[in-house]
């Protein structure tokens, strides 16, 4: 059975003066023991594409199963297999750490011994053991995302979704959430992460959709999505504004970004000299010129158009010259 399977779902907003379709159409499955991470920039829709999947917002089309529960028509059920931590959580700053937990566990059913046990465990899994009887309100934003994690976590589930668990967090703080993360995946939890950090897809998640405008817009595995690219990228740089104008005329195909264009290509390293020879044949000079194997950047860029971080919006050159 498939943790998670969706098809096809749909989510539009209808206020007074207009309709969004923040979700325009959203499908992908997640074995058991994986990690998914949905990858998109702000407004691509991960929010409410993880509040349709946790039973909290109603899917307007489509359908979507969580180990085989249906979210429309059994969400008691649904609820009692899965943990959430939402990117907006409205947690109570003036309890402690513990209370936190303790409470969250009583509402969860759990006996006060129970409780308490399961207090103590999550509070030494997510690294808060000695914070537990501060108020949440002097915590870092670090502790404060382990402790929303800790928490999705009292009823002990067997699929987590995280909507953007590192957002706002420094490297390291970044990295400790990760370990954490990926120890619950070892521990056999499926994880559903959203995130707008390339890295943060690249290095935590087994599997990665893209998602932007409310679309699933490339899928697959890290690997998958660099090799779909085709080819290795080769970089030009250029210091003078006219070189780049005109090397835009020579090459096909090319993204600009700032004053680089890169260019997709096969074997890229041992195409480096002819593109050289041809631009400095036409007194074109280069700043620097490389060849790489592609990113996950190359990808986003290849399948929206634009770059995730400090987007630059892509070119095509009018007048197409093959390479020779
Ligand atoms: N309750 C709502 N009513 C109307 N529009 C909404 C509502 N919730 C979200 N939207 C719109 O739907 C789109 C997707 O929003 P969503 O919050 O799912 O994006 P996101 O990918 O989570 O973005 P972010 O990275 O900023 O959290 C946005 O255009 C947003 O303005
Ligand atoms: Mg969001």
């Amino acid at each position: 059975m498939l943790a998670v399977e969706v098809k096809n779902i749909k989510k539009t907003f209808k206020t007074k003066k207009d309709t969004v379709e923040a979700v325009k159409d959203v499908s992908f499955s997640v074995e058991k023991g994986e990690i998914f991470g949905l990858l998109g920039p702000n407004g691509a829709g991960k929010s409410t594409t993880i509040l349709m999947l946790t039973t909290l917002l109603r899917i307007t089309d489509g359908e979507a199963k969580i180990l085989g529960s249906d979210v429309a028509t059994e969400d008691k059920s649904v609820r009692e297999k899965i943990g959430v931590a939402l990117q907006d959580t409205g947690i109570d700053n003036i309890l402690t750490g513990r209370e936190l937990f303790f409470s969250t566990a009583r509402l969860w059913g759990y006996s006060v011994k129970d409780s308490e046990t399961r207090t103590n465990e999550l509070l030494e899994l997510v690294g808060l053991t000695e914070a537990a009887d501060r108020r949440v309100k002097t915590y870092s934003g670090g502790m404060k995302r382990r402790l929303d994690l800790g928490l999705s976590l009292v009823n002990s589930p067997e699929i987590l979704f995280l909507d953007e668990p590192t957002t706002g967090l420094d490297p390291g703080s970044r990295r400790v959430l990760w370990d954490e993360i990926k120890r619950l995946r070892d521990r056999g939890v499926t994880v559903i992460l959203t995130t707008q950090y390339l890295e943060e897809a690249d290095e935590l998640a087994d599997r990665i959709a893209i998602i932007d405008e409310g679309l699933v817009v490339a899928e697959g595995t890290s690997d998958q999505l660099k090799a779909s690219i085709g080819g290795d990228v080769i970089t030009f740089s250029f210091s003078n504004n006219s070189d780049l104008e005109n090397a835009k005329k020579l090459l096909t195909d090319y993204k600009q970004e700032g004053n680089d264009l890169r260019i997709t290509v096969q074997n890229g390293a041992s195409k480096i000299p002819s593109f050289v020879n041809k631009l400095t044949e036409n007194n074109i000079e280069i700043d620097a010129v490389s060849a790489s194997k592609p990113t996950l950047d190359d990808v986003f860029l290849k399948v929206t158009g634009y770059r995730l971080e400090g987007s630059e919006t892509s070119t095509k050159s009018e007048q197409p010259i093959k390479e020779s």
